[in-house]
């Protein structure tokens, strides 16, 4: 079976302060370039009590995926300019977006450095982004997830930030963020200080389990009806659940890395398929109703628990974001056997047949079912655990 690609973090370096000035004495642009995985959630973050800071209700815990990530590039010009997002050769709107507040906030705290100093240059900055994902964005595949990590990742290189300050950056992207800062099992902790400076990421220590793998079957490559930001507020405002999911997360998130601990795929497997489930029950009873899974999601999870029955012990486990793609966790020796039962039950469509064949390393019967009504778009297959890579910084 091929292995699927594996990235170590790497992301020690950052540019010295007082480096490379233009002969009229103007500080000269930097430019940085990182991927990040997305992460995926295992407990879920659902509801803020701070909307413009996205800070959570509940912590959460996610495992980084090492195939799906995010290449940006960041360049810092300190001149006076339109800052410019450009996401898979689309230009963003700035004004009055997500990325405006990071933009603001680096500002921000540029200016407060500077103002003990003699102001020899002008903290006038603009940002300039270049982002390419390899995955559909916006299908509940947590791409701003990567993507705000690696701006966050980029600034801490160029302006050598704490990572308590990159945390915040990512977070002011977008909440999940914060949790692909690292590589690993993330835990993103809700805080309890007024003024949320103990609302960020940990990299659970005993991270490494080499067979672990995700395995990403795409139903749905569309834009989700509603987006995170949108539904989590709704469900605050109407769900009469949602306090009791709340009360569950920490303890869930302890059995996980417990579980995680000891190498019992089983007892971690059950916690993430409860908390997928009950995040998925929270969204039906948030009026009217967030129904992000569809019906080939439901076949997915039926598919699943067979498979587990058939096998006499949980060795597969699924989990759903906000939309109707599933993850499902499982150890690599259970790969091949999953994917010859999933194939005979449901039906992929050819792109998908020829993937799920570049895994097993050979080909798919006759048998196995495909055509007009594919159910599984894409598979996409997975180490687990990477964290950001620098590629570049000048
Ligand atoms: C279901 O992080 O996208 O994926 O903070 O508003 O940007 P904002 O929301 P976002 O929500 C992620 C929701 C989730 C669960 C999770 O990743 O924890």
């Amino acid at each position: 079976m091929n292995s699927p690609g594996c990235q170590q973090a790497n992301c020690s370096e950052t540019l010295k302060e007082g480096m490379g000035l233009t002969p009229e004495g103007r500080r000269e642009s930097r430019v940085c370039t990182v991927r990040v995985p997305i992460n995926i959630a295992l407990v879920k973050y659902w509801g803020k009590r701070d909307q413009t800071q996205n800070i959570p209700l509940n912590d959460s815990l996610s495992l980084t995926i090492n195939s799906l990530h995010a290449r940006t590039t960041l360049r810092v010009n300190y001149e006076i300019g339109t800052d410019s997002v450009k996401i898979n050769g689309k230009s963003q709107t700035v004004t009055g977006s997500r990325y405006q507040r990071v933009f603001e906030e680096v500002r921000r705290w540029e200016r407060k450095r500077k103002a003990g100093e003699v102001a020899e240059h002008p903290v006038s900055i603009q940002f300039e982004i270049t982002s390419e994902t390899n995955f559909p964005v916006s299908a509940g595949l947590a791409s701003s997830a990567a993507g705000f990590a690696a701006i966050a990742e980029c600034l801490q290189k160029i302006f050598g930030f704490t990572d308590s300050q990159k945390s915040q950056l990512a977070r002011l992207g977008s909440g999940s963020a914060i949790r692909s800062i690292f590589g690993g099992l993330v835990r993103w902790r809700r805080g309890t200080q007024p003024n949320y400076e103990d609302s960020i990421a940990e990299s659970f220590p005993s991270t490494h389990w080499p067979s672990l793998r995700a395995l990403i079957l795409v139903v749905d490559e569309g834009r989700k009806e509603y987006s995170s930001t949108d539904g989590m507020q709704r469900t605050v405002e109407t769900s009469t659940l949602l306090e009791r999911r709340i009360e569950c997360c920490d303890v869930n998130i302890d059995k996980i890395c417990a579980a995680f601990s000891n190498r019992d795929f089983s007892a971690m497997a059950d916690m993430i398929m409860r908390d997928s489930n009950n995040f998925h029950a929270v969204c039906m009873d948030t009026s009217p109703p967030l129904m992000y899974l569809n019906d080939v999601s439901r076949t997915i999870i039926r598919l699943v628990h067979v498979y587990n029955e058939k096998n006499g012990s949980t060795v597969i486990a699924y989990t759903f974001d906000a939309g109707p793609n599933a993850t499902l966790y499982l150890e690599e020796d259970t790969v091949q056997d999953f994917l010859d039962f999933a194939t005979k039950q449901l039906r992929f469509a050819e792109s998908a047949q020829t993937e799920v064949e570049e895994i097993l390393g050979h080909k798919l019967d006759e048998s196995v079912n495909n055509g007009a009504l594919a159910q599984i778009l894409q598979v996409i297959y997975s180490q687990v655990g990477g964290g950001p890579q620098l590629l570049s910084l000048h």
